[in-house]
């Protein structure tokens, strides 16, 4: 990865992910008990938590807008599994961190540049393009795409190749589920996906030293993409994506370097062939198609045998080491039965 500055982060205020955490708790002894009705529930949590509840502002989800219908479903999303592989109980990486600190190329190469950059990003209209081997292609509205499905909460770790990582509670389905609605064909070996374009409202599309040859792309073997781990995220903590998180939807792939995990998508293609995707793109020799956290196999500049666990400063390094496929080898690691992994990088 192109990396201007490592930066650290300052530590920011857990408070409030710990009582989102209370909340969470909170919520579901209240349901068992039998206390209906959203009214009586908001007003016991109020008098329970106070203001703190609200620390985190929700007018600090950068969008020009935000579909009412959207941030419902975002707020009625289920909770996964107590425990397993969609729900980590791992500390939440705090709001604050997870939303101003990131890797979003298309608003500027800075950590800090996407959360300034991306105040007044528009997702109205939002157009989806399916295209390729499947036999339902077309263009399809955001609601096309999203309403049929059930939003339910998945704590995941994200672990990105440049060995700094967060724990977040992302809002989303499994991609498979999407993806089947286009009834992909025979012939369909992988998906790729495409970003906006959009130079008017990206300003890194604009620049003339801008090194991605926009869209950003990515993909998936079509296994990788139909096991259930395999998410497309709608929102975070409980709300609908900031803008510099990958508004409307992105993908998630827990068990594989961040930079899969692409943003602001508008397309969706089924190919035969493995498809291009932009690091790989830029630096083969760095960044494969594959991109599997893995431990034992180096980046070419650093060793991705262990990570910074987000927030950190100087005083508190939080290094821990870093897990083979993030932690989900249980469930993924089948996907590469046979495979030289430091061939397949
Ligand atoms: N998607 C697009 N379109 N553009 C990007 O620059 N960066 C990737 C990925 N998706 C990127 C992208 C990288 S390198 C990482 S680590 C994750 O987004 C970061 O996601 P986050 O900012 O929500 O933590």
């Amino acid at each position: 990865m192109i990396i201007k500055t490592r930066k650290e982060i300052p530590s920011s205020e857990i408070t409030p992910e710990a009582v989102y955490r209370d909340r969470r708790k909170f919520l579901k002894s209240s349901l068992a008990a039998g206390i209906g009705g959203t009214g009586l529930l908001s007003s016991t949590l109020n008098a329970q938590t106070g203001d703190a509840l609200f620390a985190r502002a929700p007018a600090d989800i950068n969008l020009a807008s935000k579909p009412d219908w959207l941030v419902e479903k975002a707020a009625a999303r289920t909770d996964a599994p107590a425990s397993g592989p969609f729900n980590t109980d791992e500390e939440l990486t705090p709001f604050d961190d997870v939303s101003t600190y990131n890797n979003f190329y298309e608003f500027g190469t800075g950590k800090d540049d996407p959360a300034r950059n991306a105040r007044d990003f528009s997702i109205e209209p939002w157009t989806v393009k399916v295209e390729g081997e499947c036999a339902k292609p077309g263009s399809y509205s955001l609601e096309d795409i999203l309403k049929p499905h059930t939003f339910e909460e998945r704590v995941f770790r994200l672990r990105c190749v440049e060995a700094w990582s967060m724990v977040i509670p992302w809002v989303g389905f499994s991609l498979g589920d999407l993806l089947k609605r286009f009834e992909p064909t025979g012939d369909a070996n992988y998906v790729q996906f495409d970003t906006l374009v959009d130079s008017e409202q990206m300003p890194a599309q604009r620049s003339r030293f801008a090194t991605i040859d926009w869209p950003y792309q990515e993909g998936l073997r079509m296994d990788e993409a139909m096991h259930p781990l395999a998410t497309i995220a709608t929102g975070l903590y409980n709300d609908i994506l900031p803008a510099q998180n990958g508004a409307p939807l992105r993908l998630v792939v827990p068990w594989k370097y961040g930079f899969k995990s692409i943003k602001s998508i508008v397309a969706i293609r089924f190919t035969k062939t493995m498809p291009n995707n932009t690091w790989r793109d830029l630096q083969a020799s760095e960044y494969g198609f594959y991109a599997n956290v893995n431990p034992q196999v180096s980046h070419p500049r650093w060793s991705q045998a262990s990570e910074r666990r987000l927030p950190t400063s100087l005083f508190m390094p939080r290094r821990i080491d870093t897990m083979m496929f993030n932690g989900y080898a249980d469930e993924v690691a089948s996907l590469y039965d046979g495979m030289d992994l430091r061939r397949f990088y």
